[in-house]
């Protein structure tokens, strides 16, 4: 059963399970949340225990490398994430102290892998454009109109800024990866509002150098990247950083197949989260077309993007069954 597809969800640890929600409770801040090992390890091991997915993500967020860089991160109800003030000269490379201040995620992944040796664990960091942008924007946008004049008119702050978040970025996936993860994933979700030179300066060239980094340091450490809304870019994407695994969006060029397959490279996706919220024939049919498009190459069975708050448990529990049920025919 070795060509047998495996499957997991961006997200699946998350507000959608009730036993989530529980815990959450407990504990308001999601900060604390993330950087308390017993729970952290918890929440990430949820959706194994009902569901078994194939892979287990480490429970965390991207937004703990402007933590630990020094700049507050507070995520409010209904609102989302809300940053502090970024202070420049504040920001200020000192890996041994920035990684003090995620201690508690290494510890985390230490007792998800004493509990479940056997099973693959993720772990992650934001790409780096995408962690400035809420840096930036200190929180979510709509018009990313912040990084966007960040960028045009501070290119050079910009650039350096970009450069310390890469290399915190490679030091807490490396000491995640002394730590237990067998995979490593770079959530760039804000790709997609670059092209062109700022697409290769901001997006491709700082994952470049974390998979070169990563790969120099850990060879079978596999990598996954997600240059979210990349389009088009994809394929340049895929050439350049060379990843071991392409986490796919709705969009990207059918180059991407017969390049993928050529190159042993796998594709992970890419099941729309509205169709999983939607259920019934039309998620499974959704989940039908998939496995047929991606049937020529090797894939890991994931969503376009994580998993919406408002998911019915049992339309997870139908992706599962029929990624069995295709695996068993
Ligand atoms: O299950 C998993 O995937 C592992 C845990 C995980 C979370 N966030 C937990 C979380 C992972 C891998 C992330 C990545 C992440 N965080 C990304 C990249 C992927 C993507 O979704 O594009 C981004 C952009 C963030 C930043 C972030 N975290 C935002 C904008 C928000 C608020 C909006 C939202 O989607 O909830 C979060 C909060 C967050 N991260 C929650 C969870 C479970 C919800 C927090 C809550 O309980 O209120």
């Amino acid at each position: 059963m070795d060509k047998a597809i495996k499957v997991w969800l961006m997200r699946q640890a998350g507000r959608y399970l009730p036993e989530y929600q529980k815990l959450r409770k407990k504990e308001k801040n999601f900060m604390k949340l993330c950087l308390n090992p017993e729970l952290a390890c918890n929440i990430s091991l949820q959706p194994i225990r009902r569901f078994n997915f194939d892979f287990i993500i480490l429970f965390s967020d991207i937004l703990v490398i402007p933590h630990a860089l020094g700049q507050d991160v507070q995520f409010k109800e209904q609102v989302g994430p809300v940053l502090g003030e970024l202070e420049h000269k504040k920001i200020k490379v000192d890996l041994t102290k920035n990684m003090e201040k995620l201690a508690a995620v290494f510890e985390t992944i230490k007792l998800i892998k004493k509990q479940e040796r056997d099973k693959d664990l993720i772990g992650f960091c934001g790409g780096p454009f995408t962690v400035l942008n809420y840096m930036i924007e200190k929180g979510t946008s709509k018009t990313h109109k912040k990084i966007m004049n960040h960028i045009k008119n501070q290119p050079d702050t910009s650039a350096q800024l970009i450069d310390i978040i890469t290399e915190v970025s490679i030091e807490y996936l490396k000491k995640q990866i002394d730590s237990g993860v067998d995979f490593i994933k770079v959530f760039d979700s804000w790709a997609g509002l670059l092209d062109g030179d700022d697409y290769h300066k901001f997006v491709t060239e700082p994952n470049k150098k974390i998979a070169q980094e990563i790969k120099k340091y850990s060879p079978e450490t596999k990598q996954i990247f997600f240059p979210r809304g990349s389009n088009e870019n994809f394929l340049t994407f895929i050439k350049e950083v060379k990843p071991d695994v392409i986490a796919l969006d709705e969009k990207f060029p059918e180059g991407v197949f017969s390049y993928a397959k050529k190159h042993n490279i796998i594709l992970q996706g890419n099941l729309s989260p509205r169709l999983l919220v939607e259920g019934g024939t039309k998620l499974r049919e959704g989940i039908k077309n998939i496995l047929n498009i991606f049937q020529g190459n090797k894939h890991i069975f994931n969503l376009s993007h994580g998993v919406l708050p408002q998911t019915p448990i049992e339309n997870v529990e139908t992706v599962v069954k029929e990624i069995k049920n295709y695996n068993e025919a």
